[in-house]
């Protein structure tokens, strides 16, 4: 079984301010730091730091060398990886005092993927094997559709939320891992039980798992259900957090590990991650989750 990650990269631009800036008010942040990020990028290096084999597909520009190398010194495959014209994805973060953030986007070169470069990857994959996915690019219909018709077993973060996502997607999911705001959109209401229930009804084959920040954590699927409550740590940086838990959870599935047991070491992972600032440097590698005191 091997796992592919067909997903965004980009450079994140983290200013430290204050508060997040409000319409009309002008903030200087007392901070500017550079780091890899990217949804797509930061569940890889997640499936990779914890101990797992992944590859790696998706455009970056003609700066996206950092990008790149970044992925390939903590061990994902990035012989896939396309350098296309133009620039790499990027985002703004707005990180305030309490470690929340804000995130603006520039898709640059994750709006890049064309059904030739989907098809020309997905052919060395089948039945069985993962495919992660986020909606930072485009054609994730079409990806989600050949790689249904291949019979992958498909996992989607599907975030950022927006009209790109459309509900006839969720049939071919395997794996759906999603947030408060991500449950909300997709099934109308706020309520987390109420939504996972909506979902498990509409969607029987489909495993879902809510991350809820400090809430921990719900597994829903058919009757069953599993919590994990979040690890109490000093919040400095949410970033990165989701992807995480999802890289990690992909990773402990993939090698066996109970649903419970997932959930468990998903989270501790995704603890350590906000306790430090940036996106994928802030990813733990597995003897760090291992050692991880709480
Ligand atoms: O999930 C965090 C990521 O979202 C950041 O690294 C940023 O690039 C945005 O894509």
């Amino acid at each position: 079984m091997k796992i592919l990650n067909f997903g965004s990269l980009n450079i994140d631009y983290v200013y430290t301010l204050d508060h997040i800036v409000l319409p009309k008010e002008t903030v200087s942040a007392s901070q500017m730091q550079q780091f890899v990020g990217g949804k797509g990028l930061n569940q890889s290096v997640a499936i990779a730091k914890s101990g797992f084999p992944v590859c790696h597909a998706g455009c970056v520009g003609k700066d996206g060398a950092m990008l790149v190398d970044y992925m390939k010194s903590v061990g994902v495959n990035a012989d896939y990886i396309s350098v296309t014209d133009g620039s790499s994805g990027h985002a703004i973060i707005q990180l305030d005092k309490n470690g929340q953030n804000s995130i603006l986007l520039f898709p640059g070169a994750n709006d890049c993927i064309t059904r030739e470069y989907v098809d020309g990857v997905l052919k060395d994959f089948g039945a069985g094997d993962f495919l992660v996915l986020q909606n930072e690019i485009n054609n994730l219909d079409y990806i989600i559709d050949r790689a249904f018709k291949k019979d992958m077993i498909i996992f989607l973060n599907p975030s950022p939320y927006n009209e790109k996502l459309k509900p006839d997607m969720y049939g071919k999911i395997s794996y759906l891992i999603l947030n408060e705001v991500e449950l909300s959109g997709i099934t109308g209401v706020s309520d987390i039980k109420k939504g996972l229930e909506l979902l498990n009804n509409k969607y029987p084959d489909c495993k879902v798992i809510a991350t809820l920040g400090e809430d921990g954590c719900i597994y829903s699927y058919k009757s069953e259900t599993a919590t994990q409550p979040a690890f109490d740590v000093r919040v400095v940086d949410t970033t990165a957090a989701g992807d995480t838990f999802m890289g990690y959870y992909i990773s402990e599935i993939a090698t066996g590990k109970s649903v419970v047991e997932a959930l468990r070491t998903a989270s501790k992972a995704a603890a350590i991650t906000v306790s430090r600032k940036g996106a994928a440097p802030s990813i733990p590698f597995r003897e760090e989750t291992e050692a991880f005191d709480y």
